[in-house]
């Protein structure tokens, strides 16, 4: 296991009583970011004085090109990346004392799913997140398999995870994250490598889904069909927010920060969405 698998994974909540402060601040952003700065060791400005605000159940694309800072962005919202500035998750400031309680809150996705499975087998994996959160054993087993039935993979809950296709172990992935039932999802680039049939059921499992959502992807089809607004990055900070269905098509904006404007749908594919 490695350290940052560590935190990560130590993201499940000691016990309901850990909700409590969180939940407790109704009205709260269920992300709320100030002037967040953030240099990796090496001297890389991965961060450069970000603000983002992100009310209960909005479903948010984060867009940018590469490097663009999204993936420390969201390493970040569960304090395994520390920088300067203001996180609030769910009204909760995120502080050494309270990092256990916001892991509670957000369910990260990361980007490379080698991160995130570290169990002798898929189902352990799965199972782990509702384990630590200390439910009974039945309802432990019950969330995996349904985590792992939502993703297609309940076929290989005996599996060694590091055996698995890339695509076959992001959908493993995204069901740990699932199976922790955190009411926010941070998923780090979630359609990249699957196939189309499971990049289409994922966005419609995630579409059912009433939480509150931060996608990174590169994926601009996923984020006009799923997410109503986008939020697009570039050099550390936030450059544009505002709708979806403005913003992806919006070619010059899009032009000036990696991204490609989506062939607009034909009216057939319009009419059957
Ligand atoms: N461990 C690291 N050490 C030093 N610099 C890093 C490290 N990880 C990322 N960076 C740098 O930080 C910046 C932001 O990287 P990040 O991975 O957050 O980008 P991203 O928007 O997620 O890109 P991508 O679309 O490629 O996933 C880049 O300049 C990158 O080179
Ligand atoms: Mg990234």
């Amino acid at each position: 296991m490695t350290s940052s698998i560590g935190t990560g994974r130590d993201a499940a909540p000691a016990s309901p009583a850990s909700r409590g402060p969180a939940a407790a601040a109704t009205g709260a952003a269920a992300i709320e970011i100030g002037e967040l700065r953030f240099a990796y060791p090496d001297g890389t400005e991965a961060l450069r004085g970000l603000g983002l605000r992100i009310e209960p159940g909005e479903k948010v694309a984060l867009l940018g090109p590469n490097g663009a800072g999204k993936s420390t962005l969201m390493l970040h919202l569960v304090g395994i990346l520390r920088g300067r500035g203001d996180i609030r998750v769910l009204g909760l400031p995120l502080t050494d004392s309270t990092v256990k309680a916001v892991r509670a809150q957000v369910g990260l996705l990361f980007s490379n799913p080698d991160d995130q499975l570290f169990s002798p087998t898929v189902l352990e994996d799965v199972a782990y997140g509702p384990l630590y959160m200390g439910l009974p054993p039945d309802e432990v087993l019950a969330r995996a398999r349904r985590a792992l039935a939502d993703v297609g993979m309940e076929a290989y809950e005996a599996r060694a995870p590091h055996h698995l296709s890339l695509g076959q172990k992001r959908r493993v992935a995204i069901a740990t994250v699932l199976s922790m039932g955190a009411p926010i999802l941070a998923l780090d680039e979630p359609s990249a490598s699957l196939d189309p049939a499971a990049r289409r059921e994922l966005i419609q499992l995630l579409a059912r889904l009433d939480r509150t959502m931060l996608i990174s992807t590169h994926d601009l089809a996923l984020a006009r069909d799923l997410l109503p607004r986008t939020v697009i990055m570039d050099e550390g900070r936030v450059v544009a927010d505002g709708p979806s269905a403005t913003l992806l098509e919006d070619g010059p904006l899009l032009a000036r920060h990696g991204l490609e404007a989506l062939e607009p749908r034909s009216p057939q594919a319009r009419a059957s969405h």
